[in-house]
């Protein structure tokens, strides 16, 4: 199958495997994978589009948002809204949930998604993405509130990113895996290029933003600091560095050849647990890492079983190779 089955004949294999689903996630997918395209095409323009830059406006978080960011934004709502498979969505660059509109049917899932993370990336022409993660609206709620969202990533029904970079690859799982696509841009597919993604449980590559080091906690001063000492250090080896300031960028590197992706709560700003958030970037990333034999944790507890209180919620992160994830979660309960 690899290098043929597009993303749309590996998903009806799955569905035909797992009897119980009717397809409503592949028709889904689909959508997601459409808009997932629009956006490939709307960053690849570059300053061709005139699109570069600040908006005029700020996020609910206090971040200025790119004019990508609300074009992406725009693009992966419009895509989605319509379908009749989503009962409510929620992005990053919206303060409230987006209900579906009266004229549309409503679907049994809930989405949340980063349209464009990594988008300071944008105007210096470095890889970014959009995640998202899909869960079920719970039963008998015909019109989802922002408390319907509220469901620990282990009730994920399926997450993923797509990157655009060199090339634009889509990464998936739906709890059997992790499978990536490489987008064809002649064909305007999705083909499967990656199946079964393995993380290495080893690895000696970390990424963080070393610029906080004075403001993190001490179990992260002591991991990196191990790192750094290298062979003469307790670790006795050399360790990489390596950070791209766009967690897709990150996480992609980290499935092909593993590697350990930190933003760890600091006290630069005590008031904020951690920079990335739970329900659109650290829930579907923790989900796609383990899939892949990796670990997600927050230094104190597994990510994934985090009862989310806000839809923007802040989190801190420790994502990647399994012994070295283990490794900073026991320097955090020592
Ligand atoms: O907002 C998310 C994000 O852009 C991630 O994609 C990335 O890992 C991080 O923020 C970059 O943070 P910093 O600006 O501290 O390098």
């Amino acid at each position: 199958m690899i290098g043929t089955a597009t993303l749309t004949q590996f998903n009806i294999h799955q569905q035909r495997k797992f009897s119980a689903t009717r397809g409503e996630l592949t028709l889904l997918l689909d959508d997601v994978a459409r808009a997932c395209k629009s956006i490939s095409h709307a960053v690849n323009q570059g300053a061709l589009s005139g699109t570069l830059g600040a908006s005029e406006s700020s996020n609910v978080q206090g971040e200025v948002q790119k004019q990508l960011d609300l074009i992406c934004d725009e693009l992966f709502t419009d895509a989605l809204i319509w379908t009749g498979h989503l009962a409510a969505m929620a992005s990053e660059e919206v303060d409230d949930i987006i209900a579906i509109p009266q004229q549309y049917p409503k679907g049994k899932y809930l989405i949340c998604f980063d349209p464009l993370d990594g988008s300071s990336n944008i105007d210096v022409n470095l890889s970014v993405g959009t995640i998202f993660s899909i869960l079920r609206c719970p039963d008998g709620v015909e019109t989802p509130t922002a408390v319907d969202f509220m469901q620990p990533g282990t009730r994920q029904v399926c997450a993923g990113f797509c990157i655009y970079g060199p090339a634009t690859i889509l990464v998936l799982t739906s709890g059997a895996g992790v499978n990536g696509f490489t987008l064809d841009h002649d064909v305007g597919e999705f083909i499967l290029t990656h199946p079964q993604i393995k993380i290495p449980e080893d690895t000696a590559e970390f990424a963080i933003n070393v610029s906080n080091q004075r403001y993190w906690e001490q179990p992260v001063q002591r991991y990196v600091d191990e790192c750094m000492q290298g062979v003469q250090g307790v670790r006795e080896k050399n360790f990489n560095m390596r950070w791209i300031a766009s967690m897709v960028a990150e996480v992609y590197r980290i499935l092909t050849r593993g590697g350990i992706f930190m933003y760890p709560v600091d006290n630069k700003e005590p008031l904020m647990p951690g920079r990335l958030r739970l329900m659109y970037e650290a829930n579907p990333m923790s989900f796609i890492i383990e899939q892949a034999g990796g670990m997600a944790s927050t230094g104190r507890q597994r990510i994934m079983e985090i009862l989310p209180d806000d839809i923007h919620q802040r989190i801190p992160v420790m994502m990647g190779s399994k012994h070295e994830v283990e490794r900073i979660v026991s320097y955090h309960t020592k």
